[in-house]
């Protein structure tokens, strides 16, 4: 009897049965004798073994015609392999082929970043992607599992908005009927309302950013983790996050092996990364600590550029918090300081070996009239924001929340270079294609 519906992954569940798998050709090698089809089904790869001597002499033909990418059904007993670090093969005894592939676009030699992005529905199929896919879905997957465990409730905050939290330099603008409307840039307002009708709080969507900035670290789409919690200071809110990156390097070192091997991610460095806490300097000493080692660019008041953010994380082996910045750089709705007027508590997270801040969180200010004076300042439309004063009007309490940036810190934990192929479909300044 032959097993149908079996994935490479499950190979472990089957060896010694003779199965019917659905995969790709990734990639071929072959003699006179013997044929070695790389298969990949999207959950794994290994190789699968076609014998000429043990075969019809059709199927061996077919097997060394197969080209790149073609999908075939192969039929063949799972086997132990001691040699291939994933330990198992499949001894081909015969091959259909589903769809043929002729001259696949993406070959194994090098192709540039501008080929490959114009390719990025069938980049996607590499080896490397893949592992990168696996980490950024691990990640997804402890943070369902950290917040529920803490007695968060999941809340989606709404993406179509009239109000925004981060300014209005790079909103993405859209008609609502015949009003205008802007694609949320972070859900945090309305999560701060969640927050005082649940407790603790916690979003995961998408949000969007018209920056003009083409960095390795700026996406113009990308997925924020937004917790939001009632009855909490700052200083709990940043012990909330370090536990919470924490546990999403540790679960990305459990459960990611086969992924760091092929990204070639050093274990190690990693590991350093789960011991906390994580360090904390305050906004005025990075700006001395800068100054000391010869940046003449930065003056207090002025925001770090990456130089800056690269500098401070190398002075550390962990990720590490720089709090409460100049009011003037940071958001309307921090809470301010309560014995100096020129900077907020907040709190922003630069994860180490350069890549950037990771994090950005603070109290949020509670009084509705220095709220009331902000909006106006910002010049914001004051009317838009009168359900955010609400909140303050109706049993305000102490609350803290940040959000983390989903793709920088896949970038970060795959160790890549850059923030494009965390995203399996990125949006890039001047990139909406494919
Ligand atoms: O620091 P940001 O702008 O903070 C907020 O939006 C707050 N409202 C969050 C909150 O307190 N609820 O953005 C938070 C994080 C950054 O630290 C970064 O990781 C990521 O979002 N981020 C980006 N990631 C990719 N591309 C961009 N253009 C990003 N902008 C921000
Ligand atoms: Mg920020």
């Amino acid at each position: 009897t032959i097993v149908e519906q079996i994935q490479i992954i499950d190979s472990k569940n089957h060896v010694g049965e003779t199965v019917k798998i659905g995969a790709w050709i990734a990639n071929k090698r072959s003699s006179g004798k013997i044929a070695f089809l790389q298969l990949r089904d999207g959950t794994a790869y290994f190789q699968g073994i076609v014998v000429k001597s043990e075969v019809p002499e059709e199927v061996f033909q077919l097997a060394k015609s197969l080209t790149q990418e073609t999908s075939v059904w192969i039929i063949g007993e799972i086997r132990e392999d001691s040699r291939s670090k994933f330990g198992y093969e499949i001894g081909v005894t015969g091959i259909e082929v589903i769809g043929e592939s002729h001259e696949y676009p993406i070959t194994p030699k090098e192709h540039g970043t501008d080929f490959l992005m114009d390719h990025r529905h069938l980049w996607l199929r590499s080896s490397r992607q893949h592992a990168i896919m696996q980490i950024r879905n691990e990640i997804i997957r402890a943070t369902y599992e950290f917040f529920n465990n803490n007695n968060f409730v999941k809340i989606d905050p709404p993406i179509l908005t009239a109000s925004t939290a981060e300014g209005t330099t790079d909103l993405f603008e859209t008609n609502y009927f015949d009003q205008k409307a802007y694609l949320s840039q972070s859900g945090q307002l309305y999560m701060e309302a969640a927050a005082l009708a649940f407790g603790k709080v916690f979003s995961f969507g998408p949000t969007f950013r018209a920056e003009k900035s083409k960095t390795r670290r700026h996406l113009i789409e990308f997925w924020m983790i937004e917790p939001e919690m009632a009855f909490m200071h700052q200083e709990e809110s940043l012990e909330v996050q370090e536990q919470y990156v924490a546990f999403l390097v540790q679960s990305v070192l459990d459960n990611c092996d086969h992924a760091l091997d092929v990204l070639e991610r050093d274990r190690e460095v990693l590991k350093k990364y789960t011991q906390l806490p994580f360090p904390r300097i305050s906004y005025d000493e990075a700006v001395e600590l800068l100054k000391k080692n010869g940046f003449d660019d930065i003056e207090w008041g002025d925001d770090f550029g990456s130089p800056h953010e690269t500098f401070i994380a190398n002075s550390f082996d962990r990720p590490v918090f720089i709090l409460n910045y100049p009011k003037a750089i940071k958001a309307f709705y921090m809470k301010p300081h309560p014995t100096r007027d020129d900077v907020v508590i907040c709190a922003d997270m630069i994860a180490p070996e350069g890549y950037g801040e990771i994090i950005g969180g603070s109290e949020r200010a509670i009084d509705h009239d220095y709220l009331l004076e902000q909006i106006r300042n910002h010049n914001l439309d004051e009317k838009e924001y009168s359900w955010y004063l609400d909140l303050r009007r109706y049993g305000s309490v102490p609350h803290s929340g940040f959000g983390l940036g989903l793709e920088r810190t896949v970038t970060w934990l795959a160790g890549i270079e850059h923030v494009r192929e965390a995203s399996p479909f990125p949006r890039l300044l001047n990139r909406i294609y494919p």
